[in-house]
């Protein structure tokens, strides 16, 4: 057998080189503690690379059957934990590549035919990221189911609505956990809408400018389940738009977590109280015997803000690239790897904190998040929340809106004086501020009132919730 390149620690490439590399310098340019991660794609891309070659009469059939029965049992070996990666083969790539013709000689330094790392890795990175995309679209509907369930159990639980956090008119807590399936329904469609630019094809394309060899790019696209393949060469080895993309999404789909987890962390401090938390979401002081703290919503707010550098990191690391493949994009793996991890996992945590487990066989719903409907009608009851429908109640008998503004302003300065709610003042002293009112005033100055009369589609009003809450449902099922 002739002597593999690869064998050679320093040369992983070529004979041209005189001397090795020095020991800073091989892990300073190494990837292979990182991408190794990228193995399973590696493995599939070349299964379909070498298939195709065999197909095209590029390598023989028993080439092929040697390169699989090689992949399969480094498959194997990696999985057991066996393999033994190796800094001075740099990537995940060439390890693989160098173990190949190690396990069945010729065959395996045959299957880089037509191809290159630069076509190799950004397949493989497309490959990895359509996975994962798949499992964080799962996790997303279970966000959204997680509070689509807790939803359809307070449709008619007041809380303070806020503007400037100061308290603005009563909503419903449904109404208020909805605006947020919203937020994640969109992060889904983005999502499905960037999946199908990451699914094209790269390979082919070779170091930049395509290959000599008869490849039948469209059959190995169709064999890794990619809807095309890429149409400029060079374009398809150097842009990572894709993962710019994704990080896109990440990022605003952390914002929408982190502005949930903000809302938590408040609803559930005493001077709210709106909510508890099960323990098992919450952790101790390790000076403050009463604490239990929300960490969970805590640290998702705060892991908010890696995956948004992430982002830049990614745009940056494109900006200033010139045609084709630059070194500068083996920069793109831990952003998105982490952007992956962090995006996925808080997902699911915050969804099982929101939901709860739920066992269909008895119905019983063990939820992380308990709501306590007391404390937020009481604090529904601060803050003068009706008053809007007190200068809605008046528009109504003729006032024009401006007008009855005003005079509302001045029933809510007297009852602020007698450190009242708007709803205790006696009819006459309500009456004083304006004529037109009358008995049925007690209505519209009620929370419950003021729910039900905001009963157009996107309102608060108990109907309109759980018309939204059936909407969702089937859109989830
Ligand atoms: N590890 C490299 C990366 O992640 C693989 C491609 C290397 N290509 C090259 N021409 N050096 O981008």
């Amino acid at each position: 057998m002739a002597m593999n390149p690869l064998d050679n620690k320093a040369q992983a490439w070529s004979a041209l080189f005189s001397e090795p590399m020095s020991e800073l310098v091989q892990r300073y340019t190494a990837s292979v503690d990182f991408d190794q991660r990228l193995w399973r794609a590696d493995i599939d891309g070349s299964l379909a690379h070498a298939d195709m070659l065999a197909a095209q009469g590029l390598i023989s059939a028993q080439d092929l059957v040697d390169i699989q029965r090689g992949l399969d049992s480094i498959a194997q070996e990696i999985e057991a934990g066996r393999f033994e990666w190796k800094l001075e083969l740099e990537d995940v790539h060439l390890n693989i590549e160098a173990r190949l013709t190690q396990l069945v000689g010729d065959a395996g330094k045959k299957l880089h035919t037509g191809r290159s790392r630069n076509d190799q890795v950004a397949t493989d990175v497309r490959l990895w990221l359509r996975g994962e995309v798949d499992q964080i679209a799962a996790a997303l509907v279970e966000m959204q189911r997680a509070l689509v369930e807790l939803s359809a159990r307070h449709a008619d639980t007041v809380m303070p609505g806020f503007t400037h956090m100061q308290v603005a008119q009563p909503v419903s807590f449904a109404h208020h956990l909805l605006a947020y399936v919203e937020m994640f329904a969109r992060d889904g469609e983005r999502l499905a809408d960037l999946r199908k630019r990451i699914n094209r094809l790269p390979l082919g394309a070779a170091a930049l400018a395509g290959t000599s060899y008869a490849l039948d790019r469209e059959r190995v696209a169709k064999a890794l389940g990619f809807d095309g393949v890429c149409q400029n060469s060079l374009d398809a080895v150097s842009d990572r738009d894709f993962a710019l993309e994704f990080s896109a999404f990440a990022a605003i789909t952390m914002v929408h977590v982190s502005r949930l987890s903000e809302e938590i962390v408040l609803w559930m401090s005493q001077n709210f109280g709106f909510i508890d938390l099960a323990d098992r979401y919450c952790t101790g002081s390790s000076i403050m015997p009463q604490k239990r703290n929300p960490d969970v919503a805590e640290l998702a707010r705060g892991k908010t803000g890696r995956v948004v550098g992430h982002l830049m990191a990614l745009i940056t690391l494109m900006k200033g690239q010139p045609l084709a493949y630059n070194k500068d994009n083996q920069e793109d793996k831990e952003p998105l790897f982490d952007a992956v991890d962090t995006v996925r996992d808080t997902l699911r945590i915050m969804a099982e904190m929101v939901g709860g487990t739920h066992d269909p066989a008895s119905g019983s719903w063990s939820g992380g998040l308990r709501v306590k409907p007391e404390a937020m009608r009481r604090a529904a009851m601060k803050g003068y929340a009706t008053a809007t429908d007190l200068a809605d109640y008046l528009v109504k008998k003729g006032l024009p809106f401006r007008d009855a503004h005003e005079v509302v302003a001045h029933a809510v300065k007297a009852a602020m004086q007698e450190g009242v709610d708007l709803a205790v003042l006696p009819l006459a002293t309500l009456q004083g501020f304006h004529s037109a009112i009358e008995a049925d005033v007690f209505d519209v100055l009620s929370l419950q009132g003021s729910l039900n009369a905001r009963d157009l589609v996107g309102g608060t009003a108990p109907a309109q919730v759980l018309q939204q809450v059936e909407r969702h449902r089937a859109r989830l099922a």
